[in-house]
């Protein structure tokens, strides 16, 4: 994982926008975040993250046969972050894409790079969660900016005898995407003067209606790929979901009927590193013990689309 340097608290943004460090903790659970620099985009942190990924995979970039990243916030509209960081890390031999399902990104990555290596097509993939929102919102909207921070995280998928990626389910609903959304710098509003003026180049969040669907659909998908998988929630040593709300948390673990100690949450440390919360917690739970071989883990996530899924994964 890598996240930048400069910490953002609860504290400091009290001094920005009309806030409290008592609502922020209550609402949401976070207390800092990190902030990258005006020179940092997403590959410059991806590139240390993916490093560390494939030490402890034992590879080399030259044994890379594909890059996925996962982003919504990458270094430039188009091309790919992913081919930005083939070129970096030096994978003369891999194929590289992004691909932009929000928050809920690297499990849509996770059942792409699953699929690629059931089907015997690849053997190396690289898997990047990374996001930088904290480039996108209005730092003036007390109702986004206190959200969000920057890292990525990553990850290396190679072909395994047993255990491993056991099943992935994933949803979406498009009919809900003006829930949370950059109006500019597409096709449909492309920028200009006017479309700056009137803000709409910034992260457009309509916190209140996803935090329903949040909850509803997270809750189904896990449920769903347990039911698939014959395997039950008491199986389950331990869920690692995206990272967007304490609260959210809270109340898929209560319909599941998971403790909280059964839920891997650091929300507090980095808030919503969207694509990069998964991948960044999955390190924290490795290295922090919490996961070792044969532990039975319940990737969810929930996001920007809308889009959601659920991945059952065996150590
Ligand atoms: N500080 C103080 N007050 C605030 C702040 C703030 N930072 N932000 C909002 N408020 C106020 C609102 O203005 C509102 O005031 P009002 O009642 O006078 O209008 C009040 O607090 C309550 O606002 P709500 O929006 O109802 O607050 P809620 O309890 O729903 O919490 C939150 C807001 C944290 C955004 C929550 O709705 C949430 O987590 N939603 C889900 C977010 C999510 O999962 N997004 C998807 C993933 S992100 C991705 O895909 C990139």
């Amino acid at each position: 994982m890598a996240v930048p340097d400069r910490i953002v608290t609860n504290s400091d943004l009290e001094k920005m926008v009309d806030t409290s460090d008592a609502w922020i903790r209550e609402r949401t659970g976070m207390a800092e975040r990190r902030l990258s620099d005006e020179h940092t985009a997403a590959s410059d942190l991806a590139l240390p993250a993916s490093r560390d990924a494939l030490r402890a995979a034992g590879l080399t970039p030259e044994d890379l046969d594909a890059v996925l990243v996962a982003t919504i916030s990458g270094d430039y509209v188009f091309p790919a972050t992913a081919c930005v960081l083939q070129h970096k890390l030096g994978a003369p031999n891999a194929m590289a894409f992004d691909l932009s399902a929000a928050c809920t990104g690297y499990i849509y990555g996770l059942s792409v790079a699953q699929a690629y290596i059931e089907s015997g097509r690849y053997r190396n993939i690289l898997l990047v969660g990374v996001d930088m929102l904290t480039k996108v919102v209005d730092w003036t909207d007390r109702n986004t900016c206190v959200l969000f921070g920057d890292g990525a995280g990553a990850t290396v998928i190679q072909p395994r005898e047993e255990a491993g990626v056991l099943d992935t389910v994933l949803g979406s609903d498009g009919s809900a995407a003006e829930l949370l959304y950059q109006p500019c710098g597409g096709t449909r509003i492309p920028i200009s003067h006017e479309a700056i003026e009137n803000k709409k180049h910034y992260l457009y969040m309509n916190g209140r209606e996803i935090y329903k669907y949040a909850v509803r659909e997270m809750v189904q998908c896990c449920r769903r790929v347990l039911e698939r998988c014959g395997r039950s929630i008491g199986e389950v040593d331990l869920i690692i979901p995206h990272q967007a709300n304490n609260r959210i948390l809270e109340a898929v673990a209560q319909r599941l009927e998971v403790p909280m100690d059964r839920v891997f949450i650091n929300i507090e440390k980095y808030a919503n590193t969207s694509a990069a919360t998964i991948p960044i917690a999955l390190h924290e739970a490795l290295q922090q013990g919490r996961l070792r071989e044969g532990s039975l883990t319940l990737f969810v996530s929930f996001g920007g689309g809308l889009t959601w899924g659920a991945s059952l994964v065996q150590f």
